[in-house]
């Protein structure tokens, strides 16, 4: 077999055989062919797209590069979750330890944010103590004992996706649904739950920009995880607007918190309610208004937040700062972006309030830059809002005083007005099953 012919195919259109794709796959891991070759067909693939056979065969091959956890020793209802990543996207912190409630063992892996969108490790180093850095035993034993436990992503899981998505990202070949479709559930399927949820966002501050695209990514995800015996659904949910009112680390935290205490804002808890009670529903195999109920019962009755302090402390975290999330360290700096017209808020940019976090210090633009965890944004008004001129449109926290000018400037440049209100849509848009 020649990956010169495999790439000549996929040029033209043609359909890659299982053997063809796992031969690209193996090769290209193990350093046997050059990234020039592996360029090219994906470029071919970006052009091309590739079927559903295809897209199940790359998906396989790439999982199987490296360790399949086994989690058959903790039973039938290990569950995980996955975000295609957004602005103010803490659902995990708070699905995690609700799923729990639900009888779910919630065993994720999650990865630290990226440019404009935020990463739940990230959040969670925003507890002081939180190790995030697990063995593969110690997550087993964790998930046994408290039934949710979370860790940075293994080294040991897909490394074919890892090498594939690294020239993926500087080749330009990142927007494919089959190939992102195929990265995703790589590593979900190489990670062991039996039940897993996606979060497929859809809007400016996602990867997918319409709806469509994220019902198709979903479709992909939800069908390849079927085919390999898992039991997978996807939510479809609005990323025209950051979820809930902070951005950035820290902030993050406090809002989950928040909303884990039974307060907080209502999109972010109702996104999370839903979330976690497809996890149940998936797990327990009962009808999914049933593990709503029993969701919201968790948050109101406290179950939820004590399920969290559990988890918290057993990944070495400082539970003070979670029982009083002042201690969770402010920024030096606040200023408040203040409203210079009569109106409603009409759309809101969230890609750019996304860098807009980023300015501050929430974000990173390379993977090692460090980030500043008390950076960030709390939003008052967001889309479909009456506003006044006067008003405070949000707060901007930095500990960087030289950021705030560009960081205030970007904010204002991703509102728009309108003398009418707009229409608002859902947060939760479609369901994929
Ligand atoms: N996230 C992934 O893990 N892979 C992609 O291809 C895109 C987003």
């Amino acid at each position: 077999m020649r990956m010169y012919d495999i790439i000549d195919s996929k040029r033209l259109g043609a359909e890659l055989s299982d053997e063809q794709i796992r031969y690209a796959v193996r090769e290209y891991t193990d350093g046997n062919i050059p990234d020039y070759q592996m360029s090219a067909l994906l470029m071919a693939v970006c052009l091309n797209g590739m079927n559903a056979a295809e897209t199940s065969a790359l998906t396989d091959a790439m999982a199987r590069s490296g360790r399949m956890l086994d989690l058959s020793e903790l039973g039938e209802n290990t569950a995980d979750k996955h975000s295609t990543g957004g602005v103010g996207d803490k659902t995990t912190l708070v699905v995690a330890p609700l799923a729990a409630c639900l009888g779910c063992k919630v065993v994720k892996m999650s990865g630290r944010g990226l440019g404009y969108t935020g990463g739940t490790i990230d959040k969670l180093e925003a507890i002081k103590g939180f190790k995030t850095s697990l063995s593969i035993e110690q997550m087993l034993r964790q998930a046994r004992s408290t039934g949710v436990v979370v860790a940075g992503q293994s080294a040991e899981l897909a490394p074919a996706d890892k090498k594939i998505y690294a020239l993926r990202d500087v080749t330009a070949t990142v927007e494919s649904i089959p190939l992102i479709a195929s990265s995703i559930m790589s590593k979900k399927l190489a990670s062991g739950a039996k039940c897993i949820v996606f979060d497929v966002k859809a809007g400016s501050g996602a990867f997918m920009k319409t709806a469509a695209d994220a019902q198709a990514l979903a479709r992909t995800m939800v069908d390849i995880g079927t085919a390999c015996g898992r039991r997978v659904c996807a939510l479809i949910t609005d990323m025209d607007v950051p979820l809930g009112s902070a951005v950035g680390n820290a902030l993050e935290v406090k809002e989950a918190v928040a909303v884990l205490r039974g307060q907080g804002p209502a999109d972010l808890a109702d996104v999370c309610v839903e979330l976690a009670a497809r996890m149940g529903s998936l797990c327990s195999q009962t009808p999914v208004q049933e593990c709503r109920d029993k969701a919201s019962a968790a948050l109101r009755d406290g179950s939820a937040f004590d399920k969290f302090c559990q988890w918290v402390q057993e990944q070495g975290g400082d539970i003070s700062c979670i029982l009083d999330t002042e201690k969770l360290g402010s920024a030096r700096v606040r200023r408040d972006v203040i409203c210079d017209r009569d109106g409603y808020i009409c759309a809101m940019n969230t890609e750019r309030i996304g860098m807009c976090a980023s300015v501050l210090g929430a974000g990173r633009e390379r993977k090692d830059d460090p980030i500043d965890p008390a950076a960030g944004i709390v939003i008052y008004k967001k889309s479909g809002q009456r506003v006044h001129r006067g008003d405070v449109l949000a707060t901007l926290h930095t500990n960087a005083a030289d950021s705030v000018a560009a960081a205030e400037a970007e904010y204002l440049a991703a509102l728009s007005f309108a003398d009418t209100a707009p229409q608002i849509k859902p947060h939760i848009l479609a369901y994929v099953e």
